[in-house]
């Protein structure tokens, strides 16, 4: 634990860690965090703008052949008001995010959204993109229009396992995700990845694996948090094979720890999922080294729709009611909040520079 690199077997070893041991891991992943990026938590305003999608997860609630749920959009007023009230509330930026839609229509909407939001905020408002695979025309242009962050979860980095988790066809291909992720990349994003934890058939080798392919990848920025199982979904059958959720919540924290201690200066959102488990959840993601939340700022009304997985916090509250309640949580992990401050992350930042100087 006192290295800071770690090879496959010694990341096996840490994954496994229990009791004080595993305190000493998020102890280290806070002091790390404390070093290299300060105590300050940045805020990103999340709208889920709708829950219409093109894809067939295995594993999402909201997945196309879910009939169980009713779809929505958000309309351009309802989007900008929620931009509005992240604005008014200092959270310096928000995340667009909606299920895969990939087609022309989608592509300009989000354009003239990019624009309108940096219109009403003086410029000010960062816009981060949480909306899937798209061509890499369609991420220049969104990137031109104004958007400086990417989100796109690899899931997994084991293709054999992102097999099992999606449909066998060609909509859901993993050199595509892989291609996707490079694109966002070159182009200049800060670019997020992450996976999800305690899948079925998911070995703490393939765990290993994703957190060196997230340090060779480079990413700035990760989100990360448990699988959590979902009744509408074809992987429900598996439950059988998880762990206890007691268990893949520490396995993810140690997961964020580790990325902490390996990669330093990246930005670590503290996922909501990780609130479907425990009530502290991500007040204990904050403790082991992420320094990023992701407040909800979706009307209420539509929050139940948009349930990736179940039990999923937040769906009975407002914007308002997310904004006082994460305050206190924040203060109570220790931490302050990063208000009106766009908290880049420091790895990318860094990542430019050294690609000036060649
Ligand atoms: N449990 C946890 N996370 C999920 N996601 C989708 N479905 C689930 C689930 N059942 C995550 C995926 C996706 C992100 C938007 O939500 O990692 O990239
Ligand atoms: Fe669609 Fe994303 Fe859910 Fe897959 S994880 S079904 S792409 S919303
Ligand atoms: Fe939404 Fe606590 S953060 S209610």
């Amino acid at each position: 634990m006192n290295k800071e690199d770690f090879s496959d077997e010694e990341l096996l070893r840490l994954l496994s860690a229990e009791g004080e041991e595993r305190n000493m891991l998020y102890k280290k992943g806070a002091r790390i965090k404390a070093d290299y990026v300060g105590r300050k938590v940045y805020y990103r305003g999340l709208v889920e703008f709708s829950n219409i999608c093109g894809k067939n997860c295995n594993y999402c609630g909201i997945r196309r052949d879910n009939k169980n749920i009713r779809r929505y959009t958000l309309t351009d007023k309802e989007i900008l008001d929620a931009v509005r009230f992240a604005y008014e509330n200092k959270y310096a930026s928000v995340v667009l995010q909606s299920g895969e839609v990939e087609s022309k229509g989608f592509t300009s909407r989000i354009e003239k959204l990019l624009r309108e939001i940096k219109h009403i905020s003086n410029n000010e408002l960062g816009v981060t993109l949480s909306l899937g695979e798209q061509t890499r025309d369609v991420y220049r242009r969104w990137f031109d229009a104004g958007a400086h962050r990417y989100l796109l979860r690899i899931e997994t980095s084991d293709p054999e396992l992102f097999k099992k988790i999606h449909p066998g066809d060609s909509r859901h291909d993993f050199r595509r995700r892989l291609e996707c992720l490079q694109s966002i990349k070159d182009i200049g994003y800060q670019t997020g990845t992450g996976i999800m934890v305690g899948l079925p058939f998911q070995k703490p080798e393939d765990i290993a694996g994703d957190i060196l392919f997230m340090r060779d990848f480079d990413i700035d920025m990760i989100g990360l948090g448990p699988y959590i199982e979902h009744r509408d979904t074809p992987m429900f059958r598996y439950r059988k094979l998880l762990l206890p959720p007691e268990e893949r919540f520490h396995l993810t924290l140690k997961t964020i720890a580790l990325l902490r201690i390996i990669m330093k200066d990246i930005n670590i959102a503290a996922a909501t999922a990780m609130q479907a488990i425990d009530p502290l959840g991500r007040e204990k993601a904050l403790m082991a080294g992420a320094n990023v939340i992701m407040p909800n700022i979706t009307p209420g009304k539509y929050r139940d729709s948009y349930k990736l997985y179940e039990n999923k916090p937040c769906t009975d509250e407002e914007a308002e009611d997310c904004n006082s309640c994460l305050e206190a949580r924040i203060h109570m992990a220790g931490d302050e909040i990063g208000y009106g401050e766009w908290g880049d992350s420091k790895h990318y930042i860094k990542r430019q520079y050294n690609e000036k100087q060649g």
